[in-house]
């Protein structure tokens, strides 16, 4: 079983996402703590409801090497194999991504290189694309620049505005993220480069 830690600075959809998927047995592992920069953060609250543990390490205020390390030794106390940041919103330094090497996913809501950064969907949709959707990635140094795992695409309609894309580039946000972590869980991506091969699962 993997051991996963979750980070969230806020709503915690995507967490909850993972929760269930867990719960139903579609990723085999384990959250063993969920982790919020921010007090108040309802993710929290959906952790506890699950019998997680929920845990705020405050970034405000904190040198950034002083809250990656308390960070850090939360999660390797606690057994953590996969990071996984959902709706986190702090970049990771060098630091934590090199001690955390390949082990850090992200999930964010455009087809990356496309629209990285702050409000991916009211980028898509003022740029007025016609497919955008969603990536999990690894984590490397940069800002959304790590190695693509899965994409999963929504099409743009006409009557869309942001906030009618950004629910349906959610929803695909639920599905593709369990799926990332049980490929990681089964030890089917291979990194290459910049490239992640998904070996073929066991039939
Ligand atoms: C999601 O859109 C995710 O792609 C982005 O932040 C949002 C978090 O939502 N990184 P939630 O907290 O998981 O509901």
């Amino acid at each position: 079983m993997l051991t996963i830690g979750v980070l969230i600075s806020g709503r915690g959809s995507n967490l909850q996402a993972i929760i269930d998927a867990a719960a139903r047995g579609e990723i085999t592992g384990r959250i063993a703590v969920v982790i919020s920069n921010k007090p108040g953060a309802l993710g929290l609250e959906r952790a506890r409801k699950a019998d997680i543990e929920a845990l705020v390490i405050i970034s405000k205020g904190k040198e950034r090497s002083d809250f990656e390390r308390e960070l850090a030794e939360a999660l390797e106390s606690r057994g953590v194999e996969l990071v996984c940041l959902a709706g986190f919103m702090r970049v990771l330094s060098p630091y934590f991504v090199r001690r955390f090497k390949h082990r850090v996913m992200n999930i964010h809501p455009a087809l990356l290189p496309s629209f990285p950064g702050e409000d991916a969907q009211g980028q898509a949709f003022a740029y007025g694309v016609k497919l955008t959707g969603c990536t999990v990635h690894f984590v490397d140094e940069g800002v959304d620049t790590g190695q693509v795992i899965v994409q999963l695409p929504v099409e743009v309609r006409e009557d869309d505005t942001a906030e009618t894309l950004s629910a349906r580039i959610l929803e695909q946000e639920h599905k593709a993220y369990p799926r990332a972590i049980q490929l990681y869980a089964e030890g089917r991506l291979q990194i290459s480069g910049r490239k992640v091969r998904v070996l073929p699962g066991r039939k």
